[in-house]
């Protein structure tokens, strides 16, 4: 772009992002779960579990001598917090990790702990499993 035209369309820009937001048309942050709060999509989250998750993460999420890591106690730290609006804060970031998680699979020195799932499972399949792992009674003790 010629070096002159330059500062009018950052200014267009600028404008164009402002107009957004007065709006209301913020867009959500990137990688966090759309879909929490939507109970309707915990049963097909459930089946999607059952199906591609639980013979390592456990029967119904709540087994706490499965192989791999119990995945309720992934909020425990926000849990705990006070601030609502840290709480929110601190459960995008989980969401972010738990969809980089899922996305990519877990390998460890070479070995794969879990398989990757992008591609085969959609985002809304992803985040329905993660209502599902919500919605179950939380781990004792409490953490
Ligand atoms: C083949 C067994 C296997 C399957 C199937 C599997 N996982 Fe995992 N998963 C693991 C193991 C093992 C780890 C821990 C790996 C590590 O930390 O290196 C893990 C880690 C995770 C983590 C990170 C947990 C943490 O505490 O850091 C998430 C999130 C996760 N899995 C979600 C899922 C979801 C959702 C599914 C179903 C779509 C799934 N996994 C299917 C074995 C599996």
């Amino acid at each position: 772009m010629p070096r002159h035209l330059m500062p009018m369309s950052l200014t267009l820009g600028l404008l164009l992002v402002a107009f957004g937001s007065a709006l209301g048309q913020e867009q959500p942050a990137p990688g966090v779960n759309l879909l929490r709060g939507d109970s309707r999509v915990i049963e097909a989250g459930r089946q999607s579990y059952r199906q591609h998750c639980a013979e390592c993460h456990g029967e119904e999420a709540v087994n706490p001598i499965a192989e791999a890591p119990d995945l309720r106690r992934l909020d425990s730290f926000c849990r705990r917090l006070k601030d609502p609006a840290l709480q929110t804060h601190c459960r995008d970031d989980v969401d972010r990790y738990y969809l980089r998680s899922v996305n990519e699979g877990k390998v460890r020195a070479g070995v794969v702990h879990m398989p990757p799932w992008e591609g085969r499972l959609s985002p809304d399949e992803i985040w329905s499993i993660r209502n599902f792992i919500e919605s179950r009674p939380r781990p004792t003790p409490a953490r």
